[in-house]
């Protein structure tokens, strides 16, 4: 095991594990944006920073691995700074009404957005172009989830990719075609993983506009798809008796979270008349 200090608390964990395993260890809440536990760390967000002592850097924790003897500090001024600094600049440039997560970090962080003006510099028109899910970019905050998941990570599809640079950096398919003109083959696993609701089923994204949209009122209910014999478990969204959207867990051994299109988007025709 190695031996290092959170917070001046000692943890002990696992050759292999990172900063941010030590502090899960120690009890510490960090907030995460880019990392997802069922894939490979990218550091894309900083926003996991730490205070690492001997490193001039703060060090993003979830890949920076732990070394025994290492003393970690995680709610310095310079931490909390970097990580308010973060999530202003994140606010000021993206739409974040449907990323409660990231909200609640704002509060926590004290972070202001408003305070950089009116910028938004994500901001581009909602991409409707197929029946099963929305892409709304102006809610992208590039933490590159679901280019992962389409990628190496899982689907092995590479429908999508960064494309530009700098601020024109966008998630994009080949040459911008429409979804259906893509290699896209709806399996969802991005949206599954999108934490900002910038990638939406079409069901969401309707019943927000019509206003009905209410998490409050819906249950959760897992089971096993009825498609194949793979045995991969569903979680049904419901709200007044329909199922309003499909997920996986990501701790499912099977599906590690990911589903094919038949899962993902196929549970509705229980609602058939015939
Ligand atoms: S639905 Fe599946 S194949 Fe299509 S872009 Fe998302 S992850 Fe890639
Ligand atoms: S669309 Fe969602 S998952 Fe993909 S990079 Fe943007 S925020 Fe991340
Ligand atoms: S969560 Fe660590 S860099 Fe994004």
């Amino acid at each position: 095991m190695i031996e290092l200090s959170v917070d001046g608390r000692t943890v002990q964990v696992e050759p292999g594990a990172t900063l941010l395993d030590a502090c899960t260890a120690a009890g510490v809440e960090t907030p995460p944006l880019c990392f997802l536990k069922t894939r490979t760390p990218v550091g894309a967000c900083q926003r996991c920073v730490v205070e690492l002592e001997g490193s001039r850097a703060l060090v993003p924790s979830c890949l920076r691995a732990a070394e025994p003897g290492m003393e970690v500090r995680t709610d310095s001024a310079r931490v909390r700074h970097s990580r308010k600094m973060v999530l202003e600049f994140l606010g000021s440039s993206v739409d974040l009404s449907t990323a409660p997560e990231l909200r609640r970090y704002a509060a926590i962080y004290d972070a202001h957005p408003e305070r950089y003006g009116e910028c938004r510099t994500a901001s581009q028109p909602l991409k409707v172009d197929n029946a099963l899910y929305v892409r709304d970019y102006s809610k992208c905050v590039l933490c590159y989830k679901c280019v992962e998941v389409c990628g190496t990570e899982a689907q092995y599809t590479f429908a999508i990719a960064v494309s530009g640079r700098g601020f024109d950096a966008e998630i994009s398919t080949e040459f911008d075609v429409a979804l259906p003109d893509s290699a896209c083959v709806y399996c969802g696993n991005c949206i599954g993983v999108c934490p900002t609701g910038a990638l939406a089923f079409s069901s969401e994204h309707q019943m927000r506009a019509n206003g009905t949209w209410d998490e409050e009122r819906q249950t959760e209910t897992d089971t096993i798809c009825s498609y194949c014999g793979v045995g991969c478990v569903l979680t049904l969204h419901v709200q007044d008796n329909c199922i309003v959207k499909v997920t996986s867990p990501l701790d499912d051994d099977v599906t590690s979270g990911n589903l094919c299109v038949k899962g993902r988007f196929g549970a509705t025709y229980v609602h058939a008349e015939q």
